[in-house]
């Protein structure tokens, strides 16, 4: 659907959202028109080099052919049927995802928050049923983010912070502590503790990758104390990091794991994946959605994680994301470039980010400003080194402008 389709200005679209949106994004100033690839088109063609990839989903490129066709497939033969039956798309893409990432049960939902508020149950169901009434904090990592419902704003460590900010009372059974310390994770857990819940790199916090040592430790900490290692991979997963799911590059299996964001090419689609020791926690009535696990957003996901997979995209995300780590050192200001694979962050010495990225937007790459002196670059996982060049040389004529 173009403007022209409805022969309506970018000014006259503007007035309705200025009309009947409740804002809550500062919007770019174009309509985001067609995508393909690395690219989104606007509305009169001009294109930009996306490097958000709509927050870290568009993994496999805009409008990845086999994910069209998945879903325009499907679409033609059932778009919805409820839990209430057996559907093949739910079958094949469950088998995928266990398979490929080694855990043993699945529950569908349709967001990442979701999928975090449905591994948070979990945790909470586990701790009663094994252990007695009281056992259900589970601790969290400052600067966190797991999303915005009110577990999962809960559950984020950033207190003080508008994403906490008059939604109190806040849910009870969440502490935080520092994270990559292992030391105030110990210190954080006591004997209503269940489970330890972190991102293995903390995205909206900044683009901070966990220590091997720091995981490993958590692990070692959960098994000594009979507790739950919970990973939110809503960001990391599929392939970001340079691994199918961050946590198979550190070598530490969690008891469950979140994920959403690219593992449905741009449709709504969320999961929570479980070890076997958590298989009989959920029993009929203990949770439910209307939409999860929907077959049109199961069969882009199958398409999408095939994608993923057979295109080697981890193995790009991790060659590409090196050079471009390597390249993005260059650019003045930097205090740090960190990340992993293509999940890179680029600290300033000053609070320049959102100039950035709206600057970087006036010149034809698209980024996000995670905090007020860090920028995130989360492009497409099969992007090239000549992108990424482009890229840098955008971002170089920025920084060195505003510098
Ligand atoms: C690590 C992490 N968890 C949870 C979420 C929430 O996901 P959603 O926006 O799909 O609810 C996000 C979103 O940015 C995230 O990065």
């Amino acid at each position: 659907m173009h403007l022209s389709d409805f022969n309506m200005t970018k000014e006259q679209l503007k007035e309705l959202y200025d009309t009947y949106f409740y804002e809550t994004f500062k919007r770019f100033d174009f309509v985001a028109d067609r995508g393909e690839g690395s690219y989104i088109y606007d509305e009169t063609g001009r294109e930009y080099l996306d490097f958000m990839a709509g927050i870290a989903v568009n993994s496999a490129g805009h409008c990845n052919k086999n994910v069209v066709k998945a879903i325009k497939e499907q679409a033609e033969a059932m778009m919805h049927a409820s839990n209430y039956f057996y559907t093949i798309p739910q079958a094949r893409l469950a088998k995928l995802i266990c398979d490929s990432i080694g855990m043993e049960k699945i529950y569908f939902q349709n967001s990442g928050a979701e999928a975090n508020e449905v591994m948070i149950k979990l945790a909470r169901k586990y701790g009663k049923d094994n252990y007695g009434p009281d056992r259900y904090n589970i601790v969290t990592a400052y600067n966190s983010f797991h999303g915005r419902t009110l577990a999962t704003l809960a559950a984020t460590g950033q207190p003080d912070s508008a994403i906490q900010k008059n939604y109190d009372p806040l849910i009870p059974g969440f502490s935080y502590a520092n994270y990559n310390d292992l030391a105030s994770f110990e210190a954080a857990c006591t004997e209503n503790t269940i489970a330890v819940m972190v991102e293995p790199v903390q995205g909206e916090g900044g683009v901070i990758p966990a220590t091997k040592e720091f995981l490993q430790g958590l692990r070692r900490l959960c098994d000594e104390k009979d507790m739950l290692l919970l990973f939110d991979e809503v960001q990391t997963g599929w392939g970001r990091t340079g691994a199918l799911m961050a946590f198979m590059d550190y070598g530490v299996k969690p008891d469950a794991v979140s994920m959403a964001k690219a593992m449905g090419g741009g449709m709504p689609i969320g999961a929570m994946c479980t070890s076997a020791r958590l298989a009989l926690t959920f029993g009929p009535g203990a949770h439910g959605s209307t939409y999860a696990g929907n077959p049109v957003c199961c069969a882009a996901s199958y398409a999408q994680i095939n994608e993923i997979i057979e295109g080697r995209l981890p193995e790009n995300a991790k060659k590409v994301g090196a050079y471009f780590m390597e390249k993005l050192k260059g650019l003045p200001c930097v205090k740090e470039v960190r990340g992993k694979g293509l999940m890179i962050g680029v600290e300033f010495y000053s609070d320049i980010s959102n100039d950035v990225k709206y600057n970087c937007a006036d010149k034809g790459l698209l980024i996000t400003a995670v905090r007020p002196s860090v920028i995130r670059l989360v492009p497409p996982l099969n992007v090239t080194e000549a992108e990424c060049d482009k890229a840098f040389d955008i971002l170089n004529k920025v920084v060195s402008a505003l510098a």
